[in-house]
């Protein structure tokens, strides 16, 4: 009998991380979720074990518990890991840095000497766009690094990607793959799984959504006066099915590489705020009010990938389409108005 691999993904009950344990599962691994669920739900796991028929093990804790962590590598076999645990949101991170600098920059490395210890040396890494800071030229490769992040959490994420190459250069063991997404949307096409933010939601899609459903009275556009074809903001959206299936493939290249890999994980397409919008009510036959404001501290106006060299080296591409972005979003909306709380 082949002996299947085992994988832990940490922050496995959030948003990306649901759809990856998903992935994974079909994909045949044993997967083992360590998640505080200050930001989930256990019910995202209970669905993705009704959508596969197989249940991920799972561990409630913190990823900054060096103890949990070393009984947790002592009683499983684990082979790589998937490390998504971290805090978000931007605006949180600038009134309470010490938070995002615990989590996301002290967790990375309580995870990483958990896993020296135990002789676990194959990590996948989520960073973001933001480490390319502003300024940054279209479409962005790995290779770009305007300046510093503008803020808090952008820096914990940069951070953390400079922590993991003096550790790559200590000890030729590791394989890490530090995946940089762009701006993930979308659901499961099932509706059962989805994103679900506490509160107002702060980013874009989140956000229409609500006002679509009719739980918030309009969508504030921040700027319509920047450099792009209509003044409002262009972001490259991703799938985030089609960034599940980037770890996947991630995971694979990495039992042949070593050091760290750097990948976006973009379309390498930018769509406007309002062509997002257009393509809402387009996909979903409804209208989305909206109302211009003042620009929100810290946006800037272009970003978008270039995904070549994820093409090139992990043979991924994303497939999916704003228009099923904007579709799944809203069957997840309209399936869970209010997310996983009942
Ligand atoms: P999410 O909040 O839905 O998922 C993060 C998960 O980590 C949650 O389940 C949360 O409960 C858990 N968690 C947080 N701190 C923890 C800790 N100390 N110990 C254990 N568990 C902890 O967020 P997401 O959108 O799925 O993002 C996953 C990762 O991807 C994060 O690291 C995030 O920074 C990164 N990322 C997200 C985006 C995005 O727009 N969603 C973009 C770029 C990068
Ligand atoms: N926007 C609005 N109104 C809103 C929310 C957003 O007009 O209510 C606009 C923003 O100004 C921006 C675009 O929609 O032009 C996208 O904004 P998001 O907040 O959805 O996403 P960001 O590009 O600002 O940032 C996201 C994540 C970051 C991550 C970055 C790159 O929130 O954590 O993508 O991956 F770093």
């Amino acid at each position: 009998m082949i002996e299947r691999k085992v994988v832990l993904i940490t922050g496995g009950a959030g948003y990306i991380g649901s759809h990856t344990t998903l992935v994974l599962l079909r994909a045949g691994y044993k997967v083992l979720v360590l998640d505080n669920l200050s930001n989930s739900s256990y019910l995202s796991l209970k669905r993705v074990s009704k959508m596969t028929g197989t249940a991920p093990s799972f561990v409630h804790g913190d990823v900054r518990d060096r103890r949990l962590l070393d009984n947790l590598f002592r009683l499983n076999k684990v082979d790589s890991v998937i490390h998504f645990a971290g805090l978000k949101a931007v605006g949180e991170s600038v009134n309470d840095p010490l938070s995002y600098y615990s989590n996301n920059t002290a967790g990375t490395v309580t995870l990483c000497q958990a896993m020296a210890a135990a002789g676990v040396c194959s990590l996948i890494f989520s960073s973001s766009a933001t480490v390319y800071g502003n300024g940054a030229t279209v479409p962005i490769n790995e290779e770009q690094m305007a300046d510093y992040p503008t803020n808090p959490y952008g820096r914990s994420k940069r951070m953390i990607e400079q922590i993991l190459f003096d550790l790559a250069r200590s000890n030729d063991k590791w394989s890490i793959g530090v995946l940089r997404y762009f701006n993930p949307v979308g659901a499961h096409e099932s509706g059962l799984i989805g994103e679900d933010p506490l509160g107002v939601p702060n980013n874009l899609l989140p956000y229409l959504a609500q006002v679509a459903l009719g739980k918030m009275p309009e969508l504030p556009i921040f700027g319509d006066d920047y450099e792009t074809h209509d003044g409002t903001g262009v972001r490259d959206y991703i799938h985030v099915m089609d960034l599940a299936e980037g770890h996947l493939s991630a995971l694979t290249a990495l039992e042949t590489r070593s050091g760290v890999n750097i990948w976006n994980l973009g379309t390498g397409k930018g769509y406007s705020v309002l062509e997002v919008v257009q393509a809402f009510e387009a996909a979903n036959g409804c209208n989305v009010p909206y109302r211009i404001v003042g620009r929100r501290p810290g946006d800037i106006a272009v970003c978008y990938a270039d995904p070549s060299k994820a093409a090139r080296e992990l043979g991924w591409h994303a497939k999916l389409d704003l228009t099923t972005m904007m579709r799944d979003t809203w069957r997840w909306q309209t399936l869970n108005p209010n997310g996983y709380r009942d």
